[in-house]
């Protein structure tokens, strides 16, 4: 089976989120983060969406989501953990309103556990959805979820297998992964070597500055393409994920704790003398 390609104009394209893209990218919808992807994601890949709890990985996906939605680009959101009133309520808290997309048939939300994907038979179970909604976009939430049903040892395959059967199908899929341990330069991502399987990787990551926490996403890789390296500051609003300016006066994001950049402690002291000269 072969999903339809939903071609979106590119006037309703730019109508809806401004921005210079390049030619045929998945859109997320969110234009700094379609800026930092030089115009979205390539069509087809495997996006890792990497991230500790409650960093906004769900929030994020959904987004990506109702933005393709948005664009006429359908999509599936196979979820292993929550129940699905939970998934409906928190969306519609951010003012999507999934119901009405499932109605419209551009949308599905679909609650299974890993063990009845992969027990199925090379996911077989998804078939019959992927040919209703002939998706371009699809979401795991989440592929660590995999962990607890197969063996450490197996973990590679199976996610290889989800991850294949999802490019022969043709769908952008964002997979998340819950990685606790982002920090100190390692990701845990790669401790079962999903790394490699993976086209492009997207973290989110808390960060203490003075005293309070705050989050910064970026892409760690995206083969084939030109992307931004810098850690960008993001929060979480009533209206979804919004990007805001780069961490530049801090180095050491990586470690949950960073340290402004020498310069930036200068200035500050500058500052500070200069204050004291004029009191
Ligand atoms: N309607 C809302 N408005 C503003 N912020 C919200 C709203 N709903 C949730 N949040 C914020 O988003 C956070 C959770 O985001 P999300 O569920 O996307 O994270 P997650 O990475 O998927 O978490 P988990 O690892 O638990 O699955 C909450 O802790 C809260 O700070
Ligand atoms: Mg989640």
């Amino acid at each position: 089976m072969t999903a339809a390609r939903s071609k979106t104009g590119a006037s309703g394209f730019d109508q809806l989120f401004p921005g210079k893209a390049e030619e045929g990218r998945v859109r997320t919808g969110i234009v700094e983060l379609d800026e930092m992807l030089k115009g979205g994601f390539m069509p087809g890949d495997a996006v890792m969406l990497a991230g500790s709890a409650g960093t906004g990985k769900t929030t994020l996906a959904l987004q990506y989501l109702v933005n393709g939605v948005k664009l006429g680009e359908p999509g599936i959101y196979v979820t292993f953990e929550e129940l699905p009133d939970q998934i409906y309520r928190d969306a519609k808290n951010f003012g999507w309103d999934l119901r009405k997309m499932e109605e419209q048939d551009k949308f599905r939300v679909i609650c299974t556990s890993p063990s009845l994907m992969l027990e199925s038979g090379s996911d077989s179970l998804l078939d019959d959805v992927l040919r209703d909604i002939q998706p371009r976009r699809l979401v795991v939430d989440s592929l660590s979820h995999l962990e607890m049903f197969v063996k450490k040892d197996d973990m590679r395959m199976e996610a290889y297998r989800v991850i294949r059967y999802l490019k022969t199908r043709g769908v952008s899929s964002v997979l998340l992964w819950e990685s606790p341990q982002i920090s100190g330069g390692s990701f845990s991502v790669t401790d079962v070597g999903l790394s490699f399987l993976v086209d492009c990787i997207v973290a989110l990551k808390p960060v203490e500055i003075e005293s309070s926490m705050r989050k910064a996403l970026v892409i760690l890789k995206m083969r084939g393409s030109d992307h931004d390296k810098r850690f960008r500051e993001f929060e979480i609003t009533s209206t979804g994920i919004k990007i805001e300016s780069a961490f530049t006066n801090y180095e050491g994001i990586i470690s949950g704790s960073p340290r402004k950049v020498a310069s930036e402690k200068f200035m500050e002291m500058f500052r500070g003398a200069s204050k004291q000269k004029k009191a």
